[in-house]
């Protein structure tokens, strides 16, 4: 497992290291409306391919930016690295420096390992399943918040959205009962927010599996309370999640999602 996590961890650094040298000087296309892509996406996944083929060659790898079709199957048996080599393409285009790398490695429908490097403050998460959760080698803790009105929440959006969709009607239902709710721009960064205590809830309904995989680890690991959308136990590496620092918060925002026909 620690062979792993080094790799891991090796990934993410590199890969957040060429992210800062490329800001500011890559061009930009839309994949989608308000999905951005640019030239440092896929060279960071290219890194990371590297780094990660080279120690474990016989590995699969299931990429944002590109993957073979049997990585999104994923095989029984196999192990797959799930990245998102820039989360918070947005951010990174405007230069604000609220982006993030994100690397998870799995099995059979386990995550076994992850980590979430943040470049701007030189902050890499990482886990290993049933090891704990760390920030630069040390051990961190969700917050013991358990009441909706002492939560800091971190939500996120999908590129194009619109007024009907859950996450945006979830945010604006906490915005009245949390004591703030903020949408950063990286989901992997808002579920290490979460581990650490900065956060004490976080939910995503429209997230892929390599926005959150890397993060859903750290955050469970870090003893958050995690399940679907509609309160059934969290089955990794599903991409979609309530999640908040003790069970108690995580009730509460169950309710506050039914409330609203979520
Ligand atoms: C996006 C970010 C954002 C979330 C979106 C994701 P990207 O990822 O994580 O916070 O709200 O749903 O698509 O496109 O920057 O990798
Ligand atoms: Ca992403
Ligand atoms: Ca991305």
């Amino acid at each position: 497992m620690s062979e792993y996590l080094e790799v891991c961890e090796r990934a993410v650094k590199e890969a957040g290291t060429l992210l800062t040298e490329r800001m500011g000087r890559v061009s930009v296309r839309e994949k989608g409306r308000f999905d951005l892509v640019t030239e440092a996406d896929l060279e960071s996944q290219n890194l990371i391919r590297r780094i990660v083929l080279e120690a474990f060659p016989d590995h699969l790898m299931l990429g944002e930016e590109d993957h073979p079709d049997n990585a999104m199957m994923n095989p029984p048996g196999c192990y797959r690295w799930i990245v998102d080599p820039l989360d918070g393409t947005t951010n990174f285009v405007h230069q604000v420096p609220w982006f993030s790398v994100s690397l998870a490695l799995e099995r059979d429908g386990e995550l076994l390992a992850g980590a979430v490097y943040h470049p701007a403050c030189k902050e890499c998460f990482s886990a290993a399943a049933g090891q704990g959760a760390f920030l630069n080698g040390q051990p961190i803790r969700v917050s013991r918040v358990e009441v909706m009105d002492q939560a800091l929440a971190g939500a996120g959006f999908p590129p194009d959205v619109t007024s009907d969709k859950p996450d945006l009607r979830l945010f604006l239902a906490a915005a009245e009962t949390c004591q703030a709710v903020r949408r950063m721009g990286s989901a992997a960064l808002n579920l290490c927010y979460l581990a650490m205590g900065r956060f004490d809830a976080s939910w995503s309904f429209s997230t892929k599996v390599w926005d959150v995989a890397a993060g859903l680890l750290i955050a469970r690991e870090a003893g958050a309370t995690i399940s679907s959308p509609d309160g059934r136990a969290y089955r990794s590496p599903e991409p979609h999640y309530v999640a908040a620092a003790t069970p108690e918060l995580h009730k509460e925002l169950l309710r506050l999602a039914k409330q609203i026909g979520i």
